[in-house]
């Protein structure tokens, strides 16, 4: 038998996942983000599965925007970081892409190309994450630059980030939608600025286009819970098995450093899971499993391909039995709540050699 770990992608769920945005945002386009690899879950095999409804995608990179055409993606694709380097704009011609454009070097890039068919640029606003984009004061003149360009470029469109659109305090919010309010009413530019915590929860910032990514894997971004009657499913269901069971006496130490030790006689599951998957080495003693569908505590430190769960109070558990480390039961946001992190690093950082089983509608 292979080595346990696998990870379920259920395409259903992201495709609920997607009517929810759609619901929630009915008069914006919802852009799906699928870089880093959709999260984790596989980019081509999550666009094939929200093609028939998305009427566009997001990544990170010209490789990641290759792959999907390789694999017959025909939607737009957005380059959220534009390129990298001049050379790339005749790929991204070539491919039909679209580009975001945050700094000047791109601006001159894209101004002195000369395309057979007009590129489509969303020009980059920095409202006060203060990670890409130009600033209020600059960003009419590069916009004037771009409208000037002719038919060299099309389908302007105002892009900003939010940095704290999922948390309770608004404040930081707050200015950063005054900022880009001000400059969408002085152009009456179009919007793209909805990630998935503003589209679940600051409806104003819905645009002519929305870029939710999280929330299309079934991960709550909010500070708080989901606004009511609203719910996202499990994406990804990462599972695996007990390999080997260890019945202790009270006061044994159990993995690297010996960080707990029974506290009284127990049985420990030793789980095919570790780092080495991308399971965090950080869980603290207490994160939840679940083995046979019932919640255990993760207890010792997480080793590369192993981890061990206390499974005293479940007599029939053993060799075999199932364990989920989150999905379906256990939510990845209540995961990476022990190990000091969120839903979006646990589940991006799944492993290559973790393999995915698609569970198709
Ligand atoms: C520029 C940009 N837009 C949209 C998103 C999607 O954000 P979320 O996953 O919070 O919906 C991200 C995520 O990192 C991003 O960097």
């Amino acid at each position: 038998m292979a080595r346990p770990i696998i990870a379920d992608i259920d395409l259903d769920a992201l495709c609920h996942n997607y009517a929810v945005a759609r619901r929630i945002a009915p008069r914006s386009h919802a852009m799906a983000v699928i870089k880093a690899n959709a999260y984790g879950h596989g980019a081509v095999a999550c666009a094939k599965a929200l093609a028939a409804v998305a009427p566009a995608f997001a990544v990170a990179s010209l490789e990641e925007a290759e792959s999907l055409r390789e694999s017959g993606i025909l939607q737009p694709i957005l380059l959220l970081e534009g390129i990298f380097d001049t050379d790339e704009l005749a790929r991204v011609e070539a491919l039909g892409l679209w580009q975001v454009v945050h700094s000047d070097w791109q601006l001159n890039a894209v101004l002195n190309y000369s395309p057979a068919r007009p590129l489509t640029v969303w020009l980059k606003l920095d409202s006060g994450m203060h990670r890409l984009g130009f600033d209020s004061a600059s960003f009419a003149d590069r916009w004037a630059k771009l409208q000037a360009a002719g038919d060299r470029v099309r389908d302007l469109h105002l892009i900003s980030h939010f940095a704290s659109a999922d948390q309770a305090d608004p404040s930081q919010f707050e200015r950063q939608w005054q900022t880009i309010e001000s400059v969408r009413q002085q152009l009456e530019a179009p919007l793209c600025i909805a990630n998935s915590p503003a589209t679940l929860a600051k409806p104003r910032t819905h645009g002519h286009w929305n870029r939710p990514g999280i929330m299309l894997y079934g991960s709550n971004p909010l500070e708080g819970a989901l606004p009511d009657g609203m719910s996202l499913k499990p994406v990804m269901t990462l599972r695996s098995r007990l390999i080997a069971v260890q019945t202790l006496p009270m006061g044994e130490p159990v993995g690297y450093g010996g960080r707990w030790h029974t506290s009284r006689p127990a049985r420990i599951g030793i789980v095919a899971a570790g780092y080495g998957d991308g399971y965090d080495r950080h869980a603290a003693d207490g994160t939840p499993l679940l083995v046979d569908g019932q919640r255990c505590p993760l207890v010792g430190r997480v080793s590369m391909d192993m981890l061990t769960v206390d499974i005293s109070h479940l007599p029939d558990a053993g060799v075999g039995s199932e364990v989920v480390l989150w999905g379906r039961g256990l939510g990845v946001d209540e995961v990476a709540r022990h190990c000091d992190t969120i839903g979006y690093t646990l589940l991006t950082g799944l492993l290559p050699r973790v393999p995915r089983r698609y569970l198709v509608p």
